[in-house]
C-alpha cells in the first residue's frame, strides 16, 4: 500500500546507501574478531537416544526417489522455500515452484485483518491450483500452507478461540488438550489450510519474555504431558488411516531449542547455560512430540551460548535428525536464517547446509531463491543436502495425502463454515476457560457469588474481546480489532450478564465502576493489553494500572465486596491489587468463551486451575521458578485455591522494587521525547537542546492537549537538523525483522523551500533514509494532520545498521520549513505503510 507522495519517497535512496557502506565494512571486521569456535555445540551422545517410531515406508521412499529424479534444480530450490501470502502470488508459486506459503500474524489473503473465511478458502484453492499447474515435464507438487493456529484458528473471523497456552497449562488436563487440538484442526480444514505452527513447547524461565503466554509453564513437565495429546489431536494418531488427513492437519513443535531460556527474557535472545541444563530443561517436551509423530519442528530465533539455532548443525542435524531419528522436516522461523553469522535474509546456504529444510522467507523469498539456486549450481550448497531437505518435505506431503487430496475446498471439511465457532468447539473452549482460572485470594469466602444478586461489572477488560483474547488474534499483536470481528464469541461481561439474568439477578456493566444503586458485589476485570513476541518483552513483571487500582480501592471504601479478574500473559507482581480486592482470580488470556468465567464465579463449577508459573513476590522477581535454590515466590507453582479453602491473605507490601519504564517504542509523544531520548536541534555536528533561533527553533504547541506537540521551524539560513537522539544507542534489529514501522504524525504549516530528508543514523557515517520534500509540499496544501508510516526494514535496506541506532529520527533541510510534530513511534502500524523496494 502506498501513501500519496510515496513514489517520490522511494526514489533517491542510493546515495544514502553509498554513504552508509563504510559502517558495514567496520561491522564485518568486528564480527570476525569475536568469532569463537566450539560454543553452543551439542554432544548428541549425551542426550537421550530415540528410536524412530515407525520405520520409513519403502513405497513412499520409492515414490520420493522418482519425484526427486524427475525434479529440476529450480524446482528443488523452490520446494525448500516458504513465502508469505502477503508477498507472493499464486503465479509466483507456479513460476518459482515454491514448496510452501504461510500467512504471518499480520497477513491475510487480501490484506484486511478480518478477511472473511470464504476468502481464505478461495486463496487456498488458488495457491493449490498454481502449485499443480503443469510446468513442462516436471512433476507436480502440491503446496502446503502454514498458519499460526496457536489458540484455535485465531486468524479467522468467527473461529473458536481457546485460552492461550498459559491458561491451558493451569488446567493440567492433557485429555482436554487433545480435544482442543481436534477442534483447531477441523477449523483449519474448513478454510483449506494444512499446517499449523503449533504447539509451542517452550519452557519459560523469565516472565519478562513477551511470549511467556505461549508456553504451558515454567517446568518441562506440563509441556511434556501435553505434547503428545495435543499433537495427536491436531494430526491424528500415528498409524491411523486419517493421520494428517480428513479432520487432521500437520503440526509443528516450536521453537527448537531453549526459546524460553534467553537471558533477561529477551525475545530472539541468547540462552546461556550448560549443555546438560539446556537438555534437561527444554528438551523433555520434544521427545513425546516426536513419539506422537510430529511432522515439523520450527527452529528457534534464539541462540545457545552465542550460536544461532538456525546455523547450529550439532542441534539440527546431529541431534534432531541423527540422534532422535526425526524423519519430518525442520522449518525456519520468520527470516530467522538471516541472523546466522555471515547470512542475510536473502542469502544463507549455511542454514540449509547445517540442517534446516525449509526457509521461512516471508518477503525475502525471491532473492533467496536466486542466491540458493546459484549456491546449488556451484556446489556451495551440496546437492545431497538439498535432496535430503526436499525428500523430507515430500515425505510429509505424501503422508498427508496432499498429492491426491484435490483442491482444499473439495477436501473433507473444506468450506463447512458452520464449523467455525461451532457449538461443540465452543463448549470445549468454555470448559478450558473454567479449568484454567486460578483463585489466588478469597477473603471471607466472597466466592462463589450468588447469581441472584445485584452485580456490578467494571474494569476495561470486562467487555473487551481483544484484551481477553491477547496476541495472535486476527492481527499479530491482537490489536486493532472490534467487537464485530468476533461474531461467535462472548465477552466476560456478556457471560456474567447471561448467568445473572438466568438466575433472576441483576448485572450492570459500568467500565468506570460508577453506579446509582449500591451493588451487592463488584467484579472488576482488568489486565495487560494484547501483545506478541518481542513487543511484549518487559523490563520487569510489575503490573501498573492506576485507574483500576483506584476503582478497587474506592469500591472497598464504599463497602462493596470486590472480585478482581486479572487478564494477563504472565504471572505479575500485583500486590496492591491483591490487597485492594477481596477475591483475586488469575484468568490468563481466556479467548472467545467469556461464559466460562461466569460458570466458576457463580459456582456452577469449582476452581480447578493450578499455577503453571510461580507468582512473583516483588516486581523484580522475574525469573522465580519451581526448583530454584532459594525458591521464594508469593504463590508457588501449583498453587490454586478451591471454594472450600480458606482464602485469606495477609496484607502484602506495596513497594515496587523496580522503577517504572516507559514504552520503548515512543520516540516522541505527549509533547516529550520518550525515555532515554532527547530532542536536539542545530547544524550538523552541533546539536543541542537550545541552539538559538538562527537556524532552527522548537516550540511546544497544542494539538488536543496542552503542549502535546512541538512546532519546528527551519529558518533556511543553513543546513539544520531536528533529531530524536538516544542517550545510549538502541538495537532495533528485532523490530526491523517484522512489520514494525516508524510512524509520524505531523502537520506542515508552510511548505519546504528545499529538499528535506528523513534519516535514521547508527553512529558516524552510518545512516539511511528518504527524501520527504515532495510529500511535505503536498501536506502543506491540505494543512491536515498527516500520518506517515515507514517500515523499519526500509531503513535497513537504505543502509542503517539496526543493531546500533543512535538517532532513530532526524529531519534535515537547508531550506525553510515549518511543521508540527505530534508523535513519532515505533509500532506495528494499523494503517497503510510506505512501500520500499
Ligand atoms: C514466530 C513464530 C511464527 C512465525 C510465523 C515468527 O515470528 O516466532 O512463532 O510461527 O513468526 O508467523
Ligand atoms: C508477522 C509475524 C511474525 C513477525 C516476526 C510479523 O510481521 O506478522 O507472523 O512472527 O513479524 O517478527
Amino acid at each position: 500500500m502506498k501513501l500519496p507522495g510515496s513514489a517520490a519517497l522511494a526514489l533517491g535512496t542510493t546515495s544514502l546507501v553509498a554513504m552508509a557502506s563504510a559502517c558495514f565494512a567496520d561491522l564485518a571486521a568486528a564480527q570476525a574478531a569475536v568469532a569463537e569456535v566450539g560454543v553452543g555445540q551439542a554432544h548428541p551422545q549425551e542426550w537421550p537416544a530415540r528410536k524412530a517410531t515407525v520405520p520409513l515406508d519403502p513405497s513412499v521412499e520409492t515414490r520420493i526417489d522418482k519425484l526427486i529424479a524427475a525434479m529440476s534444480l529450480e524446482q528443488k530450490v523452490g520446494q525448500i522455500i516458504q513465502a508469505d501470502v502477503g508477498s507472493v502470488t499464486p503465479e509466483d508459486v507456479h513460476r518459482y515452484h515454491l514448496g510452501s506459503v504461510l500467512n504471518g500474524g499480520n497477513t491475510t489473503p487480501d490484506g484486511h485483518y478480518n478477511t472473511p473465511a470464504e476468502k481464505w478458502l478461495e486463496a487456498a484453492d488458488a495457491f493449490y491450483a498454481a502449485s499443480m499447474k503443469p510446468s513442462g515435464k516436471l512433476p507436480r507438487i502440491p503446496i502446503i500452507w502454514g498458519s499460526d493456529a496457536v489458540h484455535g484458528h485465531n486468524n479467522i473471523v468467527g473461529a473458536t478461540l481457546f485460552p492461550h497456552n498459559i491458561g491451558l497449562g493451569a488446567t493440567r488436563d492433557p485429555e482436554l488438550i487433545r480435544r482442543i487440538g481436534e477442534a483447531t484442526a477441523i477449523e483449519m480444514r474448513v478454510t483449506g489450510l494444512d499446517w499449523t505452527f503449533a504447539p509451542t513447547l517452550a519452557v519459560v524461565r523469565d516472565d519478562r519474555w513477551g511470549r511467556t503466554y505461549e508456553g504451558f509453564g515454567e517446568t518441562p513437565e506440563i509441556g511434556a504431558s501435553y505434547a503428545a495429546p495435543l499433537i495427536e489431536g491436531l494430526q491424528g494418531k500415528l498409524g491411523d488411516k486419517d493421520w494428517l488427513r480428513g479432520p487432521h492437519i500437520v503440526a509443528t513443535a516450536k521453537h527448537f531449542l531453549g526459546d524460553g531460556g534467553t537471558s533477561g527474557g529477551k525475545d530472539q535472545g541468547d540462552t546461556q547455560m550448560s549443555e546438560a541444563r539446556l537438555r534437561d530443561l527444554f528438551s523433555p517436551p520434544y521427545i513425546p512430540a516426536l513419539n506422537a509423530g510430529v511432522q515439523s519442528i520450527m527452529v528457534s530465533f534464539s541462540s545457545w551460548n552465542g550460536t544461532k539455532m538456525h546455523g547450529n548443525r550439532s542441534m539440527m542435524t546431529d541431534l534432531i535428525k541423527d540422534r532422535w531419528n526425526f524423519d519430518g522436516f525442520l522449518v525456519g522461523d520468520w527470516n530467522g536464517h538471516g541472523q546466522v553469522k555471515g547470512c542475510t535474509t536473502t542469502d544463507c546456504p549455511q542454514a540449509v547446509d547445517a540442517g534446516l529444510d525449509m526457509y521461512m522467507a516471508p518477503d525475502s523469498w525471491k532473492d533467496l531463491y536466486r542466491t540458493t539456486l546459484a549456491h546449488a549450481k556451484d556446489g556451495t550448497l551440496p546437492l545431497a543436502r538439498l535432496d535430503d531437505a526436499v525428500r523430507r518435505i515430500l515425505r510429509v506431503k505424501i503422508r498427508a495425502g496432499l498429492f491426491e487430496a484435490g483442491k482444499p475446498s473439495s477436501r473433507p471439511y473444506g468450506g463447512r463454515f458452520e464449523l467455525l465457532g461451532s457449538k461443540e468447539h465452543r463448549a470445549v473452549a468454555r470448559q478450558a476457560v473454567r479449568e484454567s482460572l486460578v483463585l489466588l485470594k478469597n477473603a471471607g469466602r466472597v466466592l462463589p457469588l450468588k447469581a441472584s444478586a445485584n452485580v456490578l461489572v467494571a474494569g476495561d477488560g470486562a467487555d473487551n474481546m481483544a484484551k481477553q483474547a491477547g496476541g495472535w488474534t486476527l492481527s499479530w499483536q491482537g490489536t486493532g480489532t472490534k467487537r464485530a470481528d468476533f461474531p461467535n464469541a462472548r465477552t466476560i461481561w456478556e457471560g456474567i450478564d447471561e448467568a445473572v439474568e438466568a438466575a433472576g439477578g441483576k448485572a450492570t456493566l459500568s467500565v468506570d465502576g460508577s453506579y446509582s444503586q449500591k451493588p451487592d458485589v463488584a467484579i472488576v476485570v482488568f489486565g495487560e493489553d494484547p501483545y506478541a513476541e518481542f513487543q511484549g518483552d518487559r523490563p520487569d513483571v510489575a503490573f501498573d494500572d492506576a485507574q483500576n487500582l483506584a476503582l478497587l480501592r474506592s469500591l472497598k471504601a464504599k463497602g462493596v465486596p470486590t472480585v478482581a479478574v486479572f487478564l494477563s500473559g504472565r504471572a505479575m507482581w500485583v500486590n496492591p491489587f491483591l490487597n485492594a480486592a477481596d477475591a483475586f482470580v488469575a484468568a490468563w488470556l481466556p479467548g472467545s468463551e467469556g461464559g466460562g468465567v461466569a460458570d466458576v464465579l457463580f459456582g456452577k463449577s469449582d476452581f480447578h486451575g493450578k499455577l503453571p508459573y510461580s507468582w512473583p513476590k516483588s516486581s523484580d522477581q522475574t525469573a522465580v521458578n519451581f526448583g530454584d535454590k532459594d525458591y521464594d515466590p508469593l504463590f508457588p507453582y501449583g498453587f490454586g485455591l478451591r471454594f472450600g479453602d480458606s482464602g485469606e491473605l495477609p496484607r502484602l507490601p506495596e513497594q515496587r522494587a523496580s522503577a517504572a519504564v516507559a514504552d520503548p517504542g515512543i520516540l516522541f509523544a505527549a509533547g516529550r521525547p520518550g525515555n532515554g531520548r532527547r530532542l536536539l536541534l542545530g547544524a550538523p555536528g552541533a546539536l543541542s537542546t537550545n541552539p538559538g533561533p538562527s537556524l532552527i527553533e522548537a516550540r511546544a504547541v497544542d494539538r488536543t492537549a496542552q503542549e502535546d506537540s512541538v512546532r519546528l521551524n527551519w529558518t533556511g539560513a543553513g543546513k539544520a537538523i531536528a533529531a530524536i537522539v538516544q542517550d545510549e544507542p538502541v538495537d532495533l534489529s528485532r523490530e526491523a525483522n517484522g512489520e514494525l514501522a516508524l510512524e509520524l504524525e505531523f502537520k506542515v504549516n508552510s511548505a519546504p523551500t528545499a529538499d528535506v530528508s528523513l534519516l535514521m543514523t547508527c553512529g558516524d557515517n552510518c545512516l539511511g533514509g528518504f527524501p520527504i520534500g515532495n510529500m511535505l509540499v503536498q501536506a502543506a496544501v491540505t494543512q491536515k494532520w498527516t500520518r506517515l508510516a515507514i517500515p523499519l526494514r526500509c531503513f535497513e535496506k537504505a543502509g542503517v545498521d539496526m543493531s546500533r541506532v543512535d538517532k532513530p529520527l532526524s529531519i534535515t533541510t537547508a531550506g525553510r520549513l515549518d511543521m508540527t510534530l505530534s508523535s513519532a513511534r515505533i509500532l506495528a502500524p494499523s494503517g497503510p505503510q510506505l512501500a520500499c523496494k
